[in-house]
């Protein structure tokens, strides 16, 4: 078994098998790429959490940051830098959740929007960057997402900066699967990120990630965070 008691009797917590084994395989494939990273086996990898909730890596200069919906899951992965991460399927009713997660200048071009499936992807890409920021600082929803105000449209480039709390942060936007979209969210900081992405329905044991050797960015782009993807794991 890969994972430690907390984890252990958290996924016996889960009522459904198909939950508990997604939160089984996710937690096992980051425990394998945490410890591929750091340099030890996946189960002597040590998780603590801070005050809001956030997962950390105690002693280590190494933060990640991981999201599951369904049967996927992205682990992100940097040195130093606070990192955050979400990915949402599209909700089947995007209009009627849409102001109870856009600040009133997002609603109103969101409903400028002509088609529903345009809404339907502002919606996916506004909630994810606003998780995606809110999970990299640590509070997650605790904070009302309608407070914030980073925009529905598509990134020109695939990024984009926002700045909360006298912080600026970095975001990527990033396809995941058919209707699931992923946003990344990186604090200001020179550094490597390792992202990943995986199917929790399909992760195999005995194989193990890389780490970060020969992952991460030189080190020179301080701006955007770079992506590196990985299809559909395979572990
Ligand atoms: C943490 C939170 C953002 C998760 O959102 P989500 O979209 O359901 O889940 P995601 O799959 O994207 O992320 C879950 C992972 O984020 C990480 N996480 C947990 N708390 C976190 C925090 N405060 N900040 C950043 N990451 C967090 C964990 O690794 C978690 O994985 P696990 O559940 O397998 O242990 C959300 O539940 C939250 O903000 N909770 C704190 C406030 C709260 O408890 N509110 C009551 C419900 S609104």
């Amino acid at each position: 078994m890969l994972l430690d008691a907390a984890e252990t009797a958290r996924a016996s917590r889960f009522y459904r098998e198909a939950d508990r084994n997604r939160y089984v395989l996710a937690h096992a494939a980051c425990r394998r790429i945490l410890g591929a990273a750091i340099g030890c086996r996946p189960i002597d990898v040590v998780f603590s959490t801070a005050a809001d909730g956030k997962p950390f890596l105690p002693g280590s200069l190494l933060r990640f940051n991981l999201s599951h919906s369904g049967e996927h899951a992205a682990l992100a992965i940097s040195t130093g830098c606070e990192v955050g991460v979400d990915i949402e399927t599209s909700p089947p009713e995007a209009d009627r959740i849409a102001p109870l997660v856009l600040s009133d200048a997002e609603l109103s071009a969101y409903f400028l929007l002509p088609s529903p499936p345009a809404r339907a992807a502002a919606f996916l890409r506004a909630w994810t960057r606003k998780e995606a920021v809110l999970k990299g600082v640590g509070c997650g929803l605790r904070r009302d997402l309608r407070s914030l105000t980073i925009g529905i449209e598509r990134a020109a480039d695939g990024g984009l900066t926002v700045e909360l709390d006298g912080g600026v942060w970095h975001l990527s936007d990033f396809a995941m699967e058919q209707e699931m979209l992923g946003c990344l969210a990186t604090a200001e900081h020179p550094g490597q990120i390792i992202f990943r992405r995986f199917g929790v329905d399909r992760l195999e044991h005995g194989k193990v990630f890389s780490g970060l050797s020969g992952e991460g960015t030189d080190g020179k782009d301080a701006v955007r965070p770079t992506l590196y993807e990985q299809p559909t794991c395979s572990t």
